[in-house]
């Protein structure tokens, strides 16, 4: 039957597949060990809670701010606002050829010292009155030193450092003076799981943000789950991503990585494009898969699509893996391609999205075509999900019940939720992630 493992409870011998995983006999929630209650709402609205996230989370964890292919060579910078604090981060290529990451504030009298978003420079200059730095952060010049005091001392008035560290090509920062945690035991198991991962198209993204009148978990969970497919997505992905064989989107896969998780969606492997449909059959090459259309159809992505962390059931039943990373960073890796989704929390009710859809360089016409029809659906895909938010936020503040109720397929709600209500309850971060 094509189909390896399961991993959930054994294979009764008379069970087919598809009847052991889309017929509810196997439990997801359970090999999370995390119990079936009904879970709080009161942390997707919460003023007080909002703050506690940002002081415990986002003040403690390590947090993702770009893509090396960002900063690729010595001298390259970019510009980043940490938008729950509103702190500006200076992200630069140093001259040595580390990653480090400062806050964007002259040591002088307090001015923004890049105001560019991105480029290249092997010093900064601060516009206010000039002090001038290296992009390793060191003072170099001060306009009119003499008639400063002997308390200013070069070697004080660098630019502040936020801790910083890459991992397979992504930067993440940590705002404690001192992580109590390198990056490599923040990810843990996440970082075994990912090891080795080829991501084509890196250098090349497409990039869509927007504001959203929702709580960045409210926003957040709603990658995270199938069940919602064939309601939200019925006139886009309804019939390739359900089937008759799994009409409500059952989760193929799921697995808790320490205070992260990965879970795998259903495909509909029999889905046949309409012949008379031409556009998407240009968009498709024949792949077995719920997504059907694919990014590029270069042979790196054999490479990549070899990954264990890719369809690891190696199920005829896949569309695509969602890999979360704490606390608010997804890698989506899919037929042909990878992309990623992030959710900065503005206030109680509001956050900051981003999907960067990578793609590799077009080199047919094909090829291009194949690009722009599969961000063409997944865009109109996202904004279906977008659009939803509002209603989900409103109805969450508006609740006369203190809980939601979960099911089997939206079991990583359940892991993150249950992470973030650990981290905000931890003393330290070693106890967060014990
Ligand atoms: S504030 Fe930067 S040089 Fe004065
Ligand atoms: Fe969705």
């Amino acid at each position: 039957m094509g189909v390896k493992r399961l991993g959930l409870t054994p294979l009764e011998s008379d069970m087919t597949v598809a009847e052991h995983q889309f017929t509810g006999r196997g439990t997801l929630t359970e090999t999370f060990g995390l119990g079936t209650d009904p879970v709080p709402l009161e942390p997707y609205k919460s003023k007080d809670f909002f703050e506690l996230e940002k002081e415990t989370i986002f003040g403690r964890a390590w947090l993702y701010v770009c893509r090396e292919e960002e900063i690729p060579a010595p001298g390259s910078f970019i510009v980043k606002d940490i938008l729950p604090f509103g702190i500006s981060a200076l992200i630069t290529h140093t001259k040595a050829g580390r990653i480090q990451a400062f806050y964007n504030s002259c040591p002088h009298r307090g001015s923004i010292v890049v105001k560019a978003p991105e480029g290249n420079a092997s010093r900064f200059s601060c516009p206010y009155h000039r002090w001038t730095f290296s992009n390793e952060g060191d003072l170099l010049g001060v306009p009119d030193k003499e008639n400063f005091f002997p308390t200013l001392q070069k070697e004080d008035c660098g630019l502040a450092k936020i801790a910083t560290s890459t991992w397979d090509g992504f930067v993440f920062i940590n705002f404690s003076k001192e992580p109590e945690v390198s990056l490599e035991e923040f990810l843990g198991p996440v970082k075994d799981h990912l090891a080795g991962m080829y991501y084509p198209g890196a250098s090349n993204p497409v990039v869509y943000t927007a504001v959203l009148d929702a709580n960045w978990k409210v926003a957040q969970d709603a990658f995270i789950e199938s069940y919602h497919i064939p309601h939200i997505h019925k006139n886009t992905i309804g019939t390739t991503f359900a089937s008759k064989l799994n009409p409500y989107s059952r989760l193929i896969g799921a697995k808790p990585l320490g205070a992260h998780r990965t879970i795998s969606l259903f495909g509909n492997a029999d889905y046949v494009v309409d012949p008379n449909n031409r556009v998407e059959a240009l968009g498709t090459v024949g792949e077995k898969a719920g997504s059907t259309m694919t990014a590029s159809t270069g042979e790196d992505v054999e490479r990549y699509r070899n990954h264990a962390a890719i369809n690891p059931d190696a199920s005829e039943h896949w569309s695509m893996d969602i890999h979360q990373l704490f606390p608010n960073f997804h890698i989506d890796t899919g037929p042909g391609s990878f992309w990623t989704h992030q959710f900065w929390p503005l206030t109680e009710s509001t956050c900051f999205y981003e999907v960067r859809f990578y793609v590799n360089e077009a080199t047919t016409i094909r090829e291009r075509l194949m690009q722009e029809l599969f961000i063409a659906r997944v865009g109109e895909v996202v904004l279906e999900d977008l659009e939803n938010l509002q209603w989900t936020q409103k109805g969450v503040e508006t609740s006369g019940k203190a809980v939601m109720h979960l099911q089997d397929s939206e079991v990583a709600i359940r892991h993150s939720m249950s992470q973030i209500v650990k981290w905000t309850k931890s003393a330290t971060v070693k106890e967060a992630l014990a």
